[in-house]
């Protein structure tokens, strides 16, 4: 088993020097300053020798330097996980197609028929969907419990307990998990812990540092930061990962090579994005939280906020999402959205666009009231998602608006 990927940059380089620099070297052909789009479906052999001198290698690398066939993997893809693990601070780093097929794939190889897992409460609807029904239809159980609540988190742990999965910040409610607390409770226990750092971002913090077992993205939000494409990640040992790369090839969930090539060219600015997300997020949240027609507002960059204190000491920013309540009802809140100029009405963020949402009417438009409201999601809610327009333009565009709650 390799000790080094490949594709390691020897030195340890800051995130802005590695988005821009890291993983690439050894994709580069032709002279070219970025890796070629390698678009092929699949690989050819010189000779039968040379086959069974693949093989062979195979059996030694967990990314070899050649490959075989298109779900195995793609050289343009490779250079996006390579640069994927450098920023994290992995040994290793694998894409998938979507943020989901990362959470899912992770999930299914870590756990078997009998498990059980532990999740915290305010995380994306869809991942606590696949947890709660798909993984219970094979025979694997979920607690969820309240972010923050480390003895309930413990009191959850069984006997068949196998991992703790959180995401980190979480959505919409920006809670911050306490990682030297986690890694400790799972230790003791003997549980892996997987994170879901999509809110985060290596920027902002980087999970494997703390001793996290697994990193999960969203890639399609702030890593690729476009909102032109999906894609997910997981980064990690290769001990961690070599489970799930053997499972990608049976699972087929891959990026494509050009998916992979958006992925690298948006990785190159993801330090300058991310400085400019940050600033717009704490603007933003502190003009919010001054407003007369604002009743609360959730960032962790703000004192207010339950785990500010956490996320000042272990995090460098807070990224560009900041949720908020405003002084009035469901349809009040619709028409200061429908006041707005710059922000789009859509779901996702991370992208360079800012976007706007009811959580209410997007993500839980299907689900009651009263389940909503046991999550703490009132009509009322807003999602903002900043992108990197300028800070002035979004406040005033905010302030007018607000005249129309
Ligand atoms: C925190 C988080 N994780 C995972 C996902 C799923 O990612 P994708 O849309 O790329 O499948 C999302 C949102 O879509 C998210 O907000």
């Amino acid at each position: 088993m390799p000790t080094q990927h490949p594709t390691q940059h020897p030195t340890k380089l800051s995130p802005q020097t590695a988005a821009i620099h890291a993983g690439e070297a050894p994709f580069i052909s032709h002279h070219s300053l970025t890796v070629p789009i390698v678009q092929t479906a699949t690989y050819t052999f010189e000779n039968t020798a040379a086959l069974v001198a693949y093989e062979e290698d195979q059996m030694f690398w967990d990314v070899p330097e050649r490959v075989e066939y298109g779900r195995y993997g793609n050289p343009t893809v490779y250079a996006a996980q390579a640069k994927l693990a450098a920023l994290e601070g992995a040994e290793d780093a694998l894409l998938v197609s979507s943020g989901m097929a990362a959470i899912t794939t992770t999930l299914m190889i870590l756990l078997s028929q009998g498990d059980h897992f532990v999740i915290t409460e305010d995380c994306y609807r869809r991942t606590r969907i696949f947890c709660n029904s798909f993984l219970a239809r094979y025979g694997i159980d979920c607690t969820t419990v309240k972010p923050g609540d480390y003895e309930a988190m413990e009191a959850a742990i069984r006997p068949n307990t196998k991992l703790i999965f959180s995401e980190s910040p979480t959505n919409p409610f920006l809670r911050c998990l306490d990682y030297p607390r986690l890694v400790e409770i799972a230790q003791r226990h003997n549980l892996k812990t997987v994170i879901d750092g999509t809110f985060g971002t290596p920027v902002n913090i980087r999970p494997l540092e703390f001793g996290i077992d697994l990193v999960i993205h969203s890639v399609t939000k702030y890593l690729a930061g476009h909102n032109d494409l999906l894609a997910g990640c997981v980064a990690g040992s290769f001990a961690m990962t070599g489970a799930l790369r053997q499972a990608q090839g049976v699972i087929g969930a891959i990026v494509d090579p050009h998916t992979a090539f958006l992925i690298l060219r948006g990785l190159k600015t993801l330090g300058l994005r991310m400085a400019q997300h940050n600033a717009n997020g704490l603007a933003v949240a502190r003009f919010l939280e001054d407003h007369p027609k604002i009743r609360k507002v959730w960032y962790p960059g703000l004192e207010s906020h339950p785990d500010y204190t956490l996320a000042a000491a272990s995090m460098t920013g807070f990224g560009g999402v900041v949720s908020f309540e405003v002084e009035s009802d469901g349809p009040g809140a619709s028409r200061f959205i429908d006041a707005l100029r710059i922000p789009k009405i859509a779901p996702s963020l991370g992208g360079v666009e800012s976007l706007i949402e009811q959580p209410s009417i997007i993500s839980y438009y299907d689900s009651t009231p009263e389940d909503r409201l046991a999550l703490g999601i009132r009509d009322e809610l807003v999602r903002l998602a900043l992108g990197v327009e300028d800070t002035d333009d979004l406040i005033a565009d905010l302030g007018q608006a607000l005249e129309k709650v």
